[in-house]
């Protein structure tokens, strides 16, 4: 059998497929829609210590290779998290990855302590990156010195992986990288999406409540690339790739330019079996190639 098993600090991932924060909700709204068992790991919808209501509509705007979102972090509230999504969660086969996010570092601590002794979670995403939020976001990760701190102050509190999912919204997102590896971070995500806007030309309004969202999909795939790479090269932790996967051939790209796995985001909304269908196909390619995942990661050809 061709290996296509990777590993993310103590944690075994099946396959390198995963599906993207706040493209797939909490599983459940996918139950009899997907195999799970062909997705590496389901990252969960941002967990916030306390309820949030997320941005007024419109927050979702289709654009031509994209779509832009400013939904603003609604979500349960870490209690609720763990008493009315946990249940199905753990149910699954896939690997379970909270995605956690927090208005202060002091909440990124409180809700990891709230979660880490919860059974059928394996690992954390802390997203240090959403442009659609007033307080927090995306200033987690736009300075190093905060990022490392947030860092470190997690990693006190858990064993369990910790994945850093990292703003493209900066000067130097290696800068980023490296400051949460030194705090502890035991691998990246990357990117999340890009600051865009569009316009309705005909009432002369934004089409986001918020102005400005976030850009995902196709549009940002080349972007990605050339980040997750500079990453690839910046740091020695692993890097889980996302920007704008649609299939087997995106997949290969990432894997190529250094990434250990990659998620899945805005493909969910058009295709949700895209994650499992990218699996199946990997399984072939790798079969036909006589390969094994490891073959492929990094093994991007550079003359010079
Ligand atoms: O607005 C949102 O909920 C998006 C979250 C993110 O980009 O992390």
């Amino acid at each position: 059998m061709n290996e296509i098993a990777i590993r993310i600090g103590s944690v075994e991932f099946a396959n390198p497929i995963m599906v993207a924060s706040g493209t797939f909700g909490y599983a459940e709204e996918f139950d009899g829609l997907v195999d799970f068992r062909e997705i590496g790991a389901v990252v969960t919808k941002t967990v916030t210590l306390e309820p949030r209501p997320g941005n007024a509509p419109p927050r979702i705007y289709e654009t031509a290779a994209g779509m832009l979102n400013s939904i603003g972090l609604p979500n349960v509230g870490v209690k609720d998290f763990i008493d009315q999504k946990m249940p199905f969660l753990r149910t699954l086969q896939s690997r379970i990855v909270v995605n956690v996010a927090g208005v202060t570092a002091k909440d990124y601590v409180a809700v990891v302590a709230c979660l880490d002794s919860v059974p059928g979670i394996d690992a954390f995403e802390l997203n240090y990156s959403c442009p659609n939020v007033k307080q927090g976001g995306m200033s987690f990760s736009s300075n190093a010195q905060i990022a490392e701190a947030v860092t470190a102050s997690v990693r006190k509190e858990t064993k369990k992986p910790l994945i850093a999912k990292l703003t493209p919204n900066v000067t130097s997102i290696s800068d980023i990288g490296r400051a949460v590896e030194q705090g502890g971070a035991d691998a990246l995500s990357a990117i999340n999406t890009l600051v865009g806007m569009a316009v309705d030309v005909r009432t002369r309004k934004p089409r986001l409540s918020t102005i400005t969202g976030g850009l995902s999909g196709p549009a940002i795939k080349p972007i990605a690339l050339a980040k997750v790479y500079e990453l690839c090269k910046s740091v020695s932790i692993p890097v889980v790739a996302i920007g704008g996967i649609m299939n087997l051939h995106d997949a290969l790209e990432f894997f190529m330019v250094g990434a250990i796995a990659v998620q899945v985001g805005t493909a969910n909304f058009m295709n949700p079996g895209c994650a499992a269908e990218i699996t199946r196909d990997l399984r072939c390619y790798c079969q036909q190639q006589d390969l094994n995942l490891s073959d492929l990661i990094g093994s991007l050809e550079v003359d010079g």
